[in-house]
């Protein structure tokens, strides 16, 4: 059954009703006849989008000997990434665009110590000043980092520019939105990049590599989450799109962390897709109330009185067509320790990445520091092998920022297909409204739209550990680097 979002919100009383007294007709689902009784309907709220113009998954676009790098954003992602990304032989960074211009001087100073050519800036102030970068330069890659409302229109203007575009996550906050990324793809035939770093952590690379191997057997379900007490940058007043981002929205607003290795070991989007999904929140305990108590003093915070929406924790399960679950969460408004959750369950064994140490079982018992040292000696993919020391030496997040770049740049110079495509970026995007929808309407199940348009049953698996090739980026001779670059 396809219901439209009009004839949903007109029928969401009624439906909640009739839920609570089990009195809605079965419209899908399959099971035993007693349970097919009274299942109540999986909401479709996405637009029928037609076939698939090009297929981009395992798209390998041509080879790129000096890949010639835009950025827009600046800040504390954007920044850090200028410095990592220079170091890269083949990358020649050559614009900059930020509201301010004092931004993309500290960058520019970065790059003059290392030698390296001075790039355009385009900072006067204007919101819309990127778009002259993209029209004037010739880039090959437009790499994004600004707030993530913006995320979407730069990511179309960068690719109908003639550039691949990488954009820091989410890449969209509605189902258009990620349509939008879809379709602009296919039809330039540009990358559309969600450089989601933590599929590039260590552990989930490892646990993918073993998945891929055959050492879990089936994959059943994973749990995945972010996790992280971010109850002061939530608010921060020097970072004032952050409030505005969370303030009168309710979901899992920032969902790709976990969802993206999740995803990755499902093979989803290449073999199975994100079939469905229900989404609950509990209340708001801890930032509404410190809103209240800094507004007492602060008129910066008067105006989002009473305004919090986001309750303190999002759980969001799953279900895959092939009948495999995730089960998502997201809080960052608790005091509590980092986690991302994800515990890999397969047939054969499970791995549970938090609290630290990791660890791995094929039984009741964990096995022993001994017996998983020696796991990680075997599965260690290529990429880590090549880069993963380099990586830590680096930085950003303990190493993986830098093994994403670098990944990404050897990908594009070697012409080989992405770690992350359009289909990618829609998908696990699309958690962010399709869960903002589900809890605002009783958690009823919501479909996830097949952003493959069908193409997933036959997609190729993902090299992610560089089975196939790749591999030959180095860092540039030129730098001096060392261990107080950054
Ligand atoms: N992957 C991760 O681990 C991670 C971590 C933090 C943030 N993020 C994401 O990175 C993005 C940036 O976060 P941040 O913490 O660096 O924010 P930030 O506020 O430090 O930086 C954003 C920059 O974008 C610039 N900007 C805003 N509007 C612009 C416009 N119209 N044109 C050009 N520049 C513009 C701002 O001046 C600022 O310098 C967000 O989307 C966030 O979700 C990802």
């Amino acid at each position: 059954m396809k219901t439209s979002r009009r004839d949903f919100i007109k029928t969401a009383g009624m439906a909640g009703g009739m839920l609570a007294t089990g009195g809605l007709s079965a419209c899908s689902g399959s099971g035993d006849s007693s349970s097919s009784k009274n299942v109540p309907a999986i909401w479709d709220i996405s637009e029928n989008k037609g076939k698939q113009v090009f297929n981009m998954s395992g798209y390998a676009a041509p080879k790129i000997d000096v890949i010639k790098i835009g950025y827009i954003g600046i800040g504390g992602r954007g920044m850090a990434a200028v410095k990592r990304m220079a170091l890269l032989e083949g990358v020649e960074i050559v614009a900059l665009s930020d509201l301010k211009i004092e931004k993309i001087d500290e960058a520019k100073a970065y790059l003059k110590k290392l030698g390296m050519p001075e790039p355009k800036g385009y900072a006067d102030g204007s919101q819309e000043l990127w778009k002259e970068m993209c029209d004037k330069e010739e880039l090959d890659l437009i790499y994004i980092a600004t707030p993530r409302d913006l995320h979407p229109s730069m990511c179309v203007y960068g690719m109908e520019s003639g550039a691949h575009v990488a954009t820091e996550i989410p890449a969209a906050r509605t189902l258009d939105e990620c349509w939008s990324l879809v379709e602009t793809s296919e039809k330039t035939k540009k990358h559309c990049s969600m450089i989601e770093n933590c599929v590039y952590d260590f552990w989930e690379l490892l646990i993918l590599n073993m998945v891929r191997q055959g050492f879990f057997g089936d994959i059943v379900h994973v749990d995945a989450g972010y996790i992280h007490d971010q109850r002061t940058i939530n608010i921060d007043k020097a970072k004032t799109w952050r409030i505005e981002e969370f303030i009168n929205r309710n979901g899992n607003i920032y969902p790709t962390h976990g969802l993206g290795p999740a995803c990755q070991v499902l093979n989803i989007n290449r073999g199975d897709r994100l079939d469905y999904l229900v989404s609950m929140s509990s209340n708001d305990f801890t930032m509404g109330p410190k809103i209240d108590e800094l507004a007492l003093t602060d008129d910066f915070y008067k105006k989002y009185k009473d305004k919090w929406k986001l309750g303190n924790i999002n759980t969001s399960t799953i279900r895959t067509e092939k009948g495999k679950t995730i089960m998502l969460q997201y809080n960052v408004s608790n005091p509590r320790p980092y986690d991302r959750l994800q515990q890999v369950v397969g047939t054969k064994a499970v791995s549970k990445k938090y609290p630290f140490p990791s660890r791995i079982s094929v039984g009741h018992e964990w096995l022993s520091e001994e017996e998983t040292a020696a796991l990680v000696e075997k599965y260690t993919p290529r990429l880590v092998t090549l880069v993963g020391e380099m990586a830590k030496k680096v930085g950003g997040h303990g190493g993986m920022d830098f093994l994403m770049e670098w990944r990404l740049i050897d990908c594009l110079k070697n012409g080989l297909p992405l770690d992350m495509d359009v289909y990618d970026a829609a998908a696990w995007s699309s958690i962010v409204p399709l869960s903002e929808w589900c809890v605002a309407n009783n958690s009823v199940p919501v479909r996830i739209p097949d952003f493959t348009r069908g193409a997933y049953k036959t997609n190729e698996p993902l090299d992610i550990a560089m089975a196939k090739g790749g591999g030959s980026t180095k860092i540039k001779t030129t730098i001096k680097f060392n261990d107080d670059y950054f």
